[in-house]
């Protein structure tokens, strides 16, 4: 008797989410508030998520296209990471008002900075509306008939919710399509930045830090929202006046412990946590490598490039950021997932799924066919990659066809944008290294015909980059910018680079994207049925979805970890080893001159913290990129940190979240208010927060 309720609990308790693993939907946030209190938690479902009041919610925002932000005073000041900013500092950057380098602080609001194009979402309302979007629709339905059905289920949807306002829409499908949810933004369109570290603080040591812990990035910049006299969003004019939000977060000056609670309110972009074993197995031993090892020559050539000239180190440096940041991701990736067993551990559940479904038709050769699409699959998906990966690295070709796909209106501002960033020097090197892997990795049915051949009549790949780069006149065309449409028109019609372009987008379109569309549709339409039975499979487990850039809660404690047999890493990092990383001779490590002085002189103000100044650290809160400027909040729902990475050994989490080593990185509120204050000496901006003890 008393072994069955041993195992009896020990079933229970394995059938449950792993503890602190899941992002969790908001608007249902009132499933999870029991386990959160009992960890720390202090607020109710009504205070994380509310439409008839303000709520937090209203406080945190979508930050661009691939990020978030949190509100932090009733003037729209905004917190996010530097690496978020990034492009917008960059593109205020020049050689000689380089921001970069030397950081930014606007000292009033005059001096902020305004961003075309960049925007701030804040949501309005998320509702299930899953009977609405499947109205009409059956399990019998052909697939077509079923998405047509449901395309016009989701656009009366978002027509009714947005009828006579200025709202924003979408509807997201959540578990494959078994639910749906509309969500409602608010679109801020007048952004300014208000204040940047210089790099060697808000990008402290670079893409060798990058993934890592201990971690000593100050990764913030400050943004302010302005929005018409009446608070609603508006394009830019100086006669905007700032947003006023209906919640804005207090920030926290007393910091964390180890153990300590703390959630994170934001945006992760895409997981993938009901993969079959198929999948992961693709990404750890195909894709992931072979993207990981295409990169490695790019940031070989681009680096060596930055090296060599000044110039190039700032026009590249945005890219460079962007190429690494997921080629070392894709490396810790596929270590994580081979280190965890997920595909044999996948296999046996799917092992356990078969058993089970084997008297249910509805399921019973599910897996068997998921497998059997998957082989399908490979070879396109393969093709795509490379496509992707090593064609789309190649600017010149990008660029003839971004151009060639524009209006004739766009074309001046988009050449003006590319060249101010551009080396054909670097770009004509990277072009002979990927054409040269597609050509060897790829069959023939997947290289546009007659290239291979012309290829080797023009002397191997790059000899062929060469003359493709002294034929083109887009390679220094500086003067394309003032060209009359009509000419610009005829040079870009003839050029060869178009033309290339032309030819592998072609192939793409017609040899490779239609399969993999196809065959992803199918394996999407058996995941729903998959994802169904599993939760009928499993009853007591908590299912949390996949995120797609819909606004999520996660939850944990601060917490180090063991990274390697013998070793236990504390979860907080200081000055101290800011200062032990100096290194002047590496760009990535050069501590500014006023840092330094600030720390021999122990001028830390309220900041200091036994004698030094806390400056990141880790959680075991489940994230994911998007994550990056959410704010890391306690149990009373303050600022004490802003997300901005994971540990390299984590991100296998968007596929398997493992509690023992997965862990959030984030930069400690204290450091940044440190910075702001002493740092830049635009203490006024602290002075709007509402900083609690
Ligand atoms: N790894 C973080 C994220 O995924 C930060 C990236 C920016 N930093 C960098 N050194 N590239 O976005
Ligand atoms: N740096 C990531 C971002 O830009 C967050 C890190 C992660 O992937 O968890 O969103």
């Amino acid at each position: 008797m008393k072994r069955n309720i041993v195992l009896l609990l020990f079933l229970t308790l394995s059938l449950r989410v792993s503890a602190d693993e899941g992002m969790w939907l908001p608007g249902l946030i009132g499933d999870r508030i029991p386990a959160m209190r009992s960890q720390g938690f202090r607020l109710t479902a009504d205070d994380v998520y509310s439409v008839n009041r303000a709520s937090l919610k209203d406080a945190v925002v979508r930050f661009g296209r691939g990020c978030t932000g949190n509100l932090v005073s009733d003037r729209g000041l905004l917190l996010t990471n530097h690496h978020c900013g990034y492009g917008q500092i960059q593109a205020h950057s020049s050689v000689d008002r380089d921001y970069l380098t030397d950081g930014f602080w606007a000292m009033s609001p005059a001096e902020e900075l305004p961003n075309p194009g960049l925007t701030v979402s804040v949501l309005v309302r998320m509702d299930d509306v899953t009977d609405r979007v499947l109205g009409g629709v059956t399990d019998a339905m052909p697939d077509s008939v079923r998405a047509a059905t449901i395309a016009r289920n989701v656009k009366a949807v978002i027509a009714a919710a947005t009828e006579g306002t200025d709202y924003e829409a979408t509807v997201e499908p959540f578990y494959y399509g078994n639910q749906y949810f509309l969500f409602v933004s608010e679109v801020y369109r007048d952004v300014r930045l208000v204040a940047a570290p210089p790099s060697a603080v808000g990008k402290f040591g670079g893409d060798t830090d990058n993934w890592m812990w201990p971690r000593h990035t100050g990764d913030f910049s400050v943004f302010r929202v302005y929005a018409g006299k009446d608070n609603r969003p508006a394009d830019y004019s100086p006669d905007n006046v700032p947003y006023r939000p209906r919640r804005y977060f207090e920030v926290s000056a007393r910091g964390v412990n180890e153990g300590d609670f703390t959630w994170v309110y934001g945006y992760p972009g895409r997981t993938s946590e009901y993969l079959l074993s198929d999948a992961v197995d693709y990404i750890a031993r195909v894709g992931n490598p072979h993207k990981i090892a295409l990169r490695t020559e790019r940031l070989r050539i681009i680096g060596e490039g930055q090296a060599a000239d000044v110039r190039t180190r700032i026009q590249y440096a945005s890219k460079a950021a962007s190429v690494a940041n997921a080629w070392k991701k894709w490396q810790g990736e596929a270590r994580g997932v081979d280190r965890l067993g997920t595909v044999g551990r996948k296999r046996a559940l799917e092992q356990e799924f078969m058993r089970w479904a084997a008297d249910k038709p509805a399921y019973r050769d599910l897996v068997d066919r998921l497998h059997c699409l998957y082989d399908t699959l490979q070879p396109y998906a393969f093709a795509r990659d490379y496509w992707a990966e090593a064609f789309g690295a190649i600017e010149l070709t990008k660029f003839a066809s971004d151009l060639s796909a524009a209006g004739e209106e766009k074309r001046p501002a988009l050449a003006a944008k590319f060249y101010k960033d551009y080396s054909p020097a670097i770009d004509r090197r990277v072009a002979a290294e990927m054409l040269a892997r597609y050509l060897n990795t790829q069959p023939g049915r997947f290289v546009p015909e007659g290239f291979a051949a012309e290829v080797e009549a023009a002397g191997g790949p790059a000899a062929y980059a060469d003359s493709l780069f002294a034929r083109s006149a887009l390679v220094a065309g500086e003067c394309l910018a003032d060209m009359a449409p009509d000419s610009l028109a005829a040079v870009l019609r003839r050029d060869p680079a178009t033309m290339l372009a032309r030819r592998f987008n072609r192939l793409y379109a017609t040899a490779i994207y239609p399969e993999c569309r196809r065959i992803e549709r199918e394996i999407t339409r058996l995941y729903r049925l998959y994802m169904r039975g599993l939760m009928e499979m499993q009853p007591g487990r908590a299912f949390y979805p996949d995120a797609n850039s819909t606004l999520r809660v996660s939850y944990g404690r601060v917490a180090g970890y063991r990274p390697a047999d013998g070793i236990r890493y504390l979860p907080v990092t200081t000055l101290c080893g800011v200062i032990e990383k100096d290194d002047p001779a590496i760009y990535d490590y050069d501590v500014p001159e006023r840092l330094h002085e600030l720390y021999t002189a122990r001028d830390f103000g309220r900041w200091a913290e036994e004698g030094t100044v806390p400056v990141a650290f880790i959680a075991t809160n489940h994230t994911s990129g998007g994550n990056s400027g959410s704010p890391v909040l306690d149990g009373r729902g303050r600022l004490v940190g802003l997300n901005f990475d994971r540990t390299w050994e984590s991100t296998m989490s968007d596929v398997e979240y493992d509690p023992e080593i997965c862990r959030n990185i984030a930069v400690d509120i204290r450091y940044v208010l440190f910075l702001i204050e002493k740092l830049g000496g635009a203490g006024y901006l602290l002075d709007e927060m509402r900083i609690v003890d």
